[in-house]
């Protein structure tokens, strides 16, 4: 999830870096120089390697079936990323083997699989994964390991929940894999721990 916020660093710089250049080579008066269009490009790609890398359903598969929301508690289309999935579509639709690991893990830890229409209702997630207490202790434990200090405490908390998501349903991922989560679930738990500065992209 670090590497979320390298890229948005990466692209911030990229453009201002271009901008910048522009600026100056204007003023040298060359034209011979990137236009801000590939730059745009070049953000583009990185986007797109970005969906593949954290895709959960294969291709074939139509984005806006898996998008649809049968939960109930998915945010507005509108507000999604192109990728994004509703969390009953994992259960009902063919994943990639990331989703599969996920499914599996879910349909053993759900306490109340089946229920519910939405798994943020599913006391796994009401009652542990999103409580204060479990994604502080998340939060704080991956900061041990790491080294990073937590500066954003909200932030921490939600990247906590996240974690504690993977690492209870799917266990070891792999190193430097990463897989994009039901949006209901990252909808409540930006609920709970808001951001002060959301932006184009996951946070
Ligand atoms: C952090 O989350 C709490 C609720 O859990 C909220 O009251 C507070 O405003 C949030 N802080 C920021 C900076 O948004
Ligand atoms: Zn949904
Ligand atoms: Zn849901």
């Amino acid at each position: 999830m670090q590497t979320e916020q390298l890229f948005n660093s990466f692209i911030v710089f990229l453009l201002f870096f271009l901008v910048l250049s522009r600026l100056i080579i204007s003023h040298l008066d060359m034209d011979d120089f990137p236009e801000l269009e590939i730059a745009l490009e070049t953000v583009n790609k990185m986007q797109e390697r970005e969906e593949k890398e954290l895709r959960v359903f294969p291709a074939s598969v139509d984005p806006e079936v898996v998008a649809a929301c049968a939960c109930q508690h998915c945010p507005p289309r509108s507000t999604q990323e192109p990728g994004e999935y509703c969390c009953a579509s994992i259960f009902t639709l063919q994943p990639l083997q990331k989703g599969i690991l996920l499914r599996d893990g879910l349909l053993r830890k759900l306490k109340e699989h089946g229920s519910h229409p939405c798994i943020t209702l599913d006391p796994l997630c009401s009652n542990y994964i999103m409580t204060e207490a479990a994604a502080r202790s998340s939060a704080e434990m991956y900061s041990m390991l790491t080294g990073e200090p937590i500066t954003d405490v909200n932030r921490s908390y939600r990247y906590g929940a996240y974690r504690l998501f993977v690492a209870t349903s799917i266990g070891h991922l792999g190193k430097g894999i990463r897989i994009r989560l039901p949006s209901c679930f990252v909808h409540a738990v930006r609920q709970i721990w808001p951001s002060s500065h959301y932006r184009g992209f996951n946070q």
